[in-house]
């Protein structure tokens, strides 16, 4: 039998880590709340497009500042979803930031169109629109695919430059489709994020700012005429719920049970928002002279989904903050034409996104973080990257 240890030779406690992502905190703080609403669900039993659903249409709608919010299954397919909606297929080239996450540039690939990938800037990390400008006048020059759409990402929670782009896109005839999957609250020039492009998708991924208790995801848009057809295509290409299918369509639909914890949890996001503003300006402060900080262009003000600083020694800086017992995220390893699933797609020069690869490193930034933490962080930072 194993023998009891006397408390000074244990491990120190849990709750002195502090980890990169807690959903634990949060949930016990809207506990009543989302237990209520899921309830409530299970009282009523529609459990696919309930009432819930609706709520949240029209929440999210007003929270962005658009006339339609679809609510479905996951922010990679309410990309697919935007994608097929836009009319994109096989022969379209389509722009993505080469820094980003795998499904920006896997949405595009499932419609059957060619993903062209674009750098990025080096202080902000989202797409560089002279760069972008260059790579649409090279497909066209190539003549093998048609330039159709650009999907600029809000890498970390930080707005794009939808200005420059826009007017790059409006320029070649293009459409702009927001990968807003991680900045869901942000805002550039007084717009909020979904009201910044013709169209954008947003991601509920438990770990975002706004998060659900599984997969969930959203369509955004002012022009009706998208709405509808990224309405039907979620549900089977229907139109309400006749069984005739209008157009190719999938299972889309987000789940009631995510509705409502997502209305739960909408009701905090504001003011989840702001404290995760605050963490991010405590950390900027004292982190400015030791390393390279988020920039925060004055137009914009990030959702903060991470905190990303960039430091050369990365790797050594991750197992010294993990052995300090903070942990720390890595997003990402890999820049989208080093995938292996994307490979083949390669053929552009794409410097500043290779470098970001292997110098970026996400802090914690959740909204119960006390500022105590925070500056336990700091300094466990400040002494890793010291210490070479
Ligand atoms: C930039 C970006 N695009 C798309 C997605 C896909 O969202 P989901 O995981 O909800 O499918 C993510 C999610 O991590 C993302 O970060």
């Amino acid at each position: 039998m194993a023998q009891v240890q006397p408390a000074a030779v244990l491990p120190p406690a849990n709750d002195d880590r502090i980890a990169f992502f807690d959903l634990q905190r949060q949930r016990a703080r809207l506990e009543r709340e989302i237990k209520a609403g899921i309830d409530t669900v299970l009282g009523h039993g529609q459990f696919i497009l309930g009432p819930e659903v609706d709520q949240l249409e029209d929440r999210l709608a007003q929270f962005a500042g658009v006339d339609h919010a679809i609510a479905v299954s996951s922010g990679r397919d309410a990309l697919m979803i935007a994608l097929m909606a836009m009319g994109i297929k096989a022969g379209d080239a389509v722009f993505v930031p080469a820094f980003t996450f795998a499904a920006t540039a896997g949405a595009v690939v499932s419609v059957g169109a060619r993903p062209v990938f674009v750098d990025v800037d080096p202080s902000t990390f989202n797409m560089d629109a002279e760069d972008l400008e260059r790579a649409i006048t090279e497909v066209n020059a190539a003549g093998a695919s048609t330039p159709r759409a650009v999907m600029p990402v809000d890498l970390y929670g930080l707005p794009a430059d939808y200005v420059a782009i826009g007017e790059v896109a409006d320029r070649f005839g293009i459409t702009v489709l927001s990968d807003a999957a991680q900045s869901f609250g942000s805002v550039l020039d007084g717009r909020g994020a979904g009201a910044m492009a013709p169209i954008s998708a947003t991601s509920f991924y438990p770990t975002k700012p706004l998060g659900c208790y599984g997969d969930g995801g959203a369509v955004l848009t002012t022009d009706a005429r998208l709405a509808e057809s990224v309405r039907m295509i979620r549900s089977h290409g229907r139109q309400g719920t006749g069984d005739e299918a209008s157009v190719l369509g999938i299972t889309g639909r987000l789940d009631t049970i995510q509705a409502a914890v997502l209305l739960a949890k909408l009701t905090v996001f504001s003011d989840e928002l702001a404290r995760r503003r605050e963490i991010a300006a405590r950390y900027d402060a004292a982190l400015a002279p030791a390393v390279t900080v988020p920039s925060r262009p004055g137009r914009a003000k990030s959702a903060y989904a991470l905190y990303t600083i960039r430091v050369h020694n990365r790797d050594a800086v991750h197992d010294r903050l993990a052995d300090a017992g903070i942990g720390t995220g890595v997003f990402y390893r890999l820049a989208l034409h080093q995938h292996p699933a994307f490979r083949h797609f390669d053929g552009r020069h794409l410097p500043v996104s290779e470098a970001l690869a292997g110098d970026v490193l996400s802090l914690p930034i959740h909204p119960d973080l006390s500022d105590r933490e925070v500056d336990r962080v700091i300094q466990a930072l400040l002494d890793s990257v010291g210490s070479d």
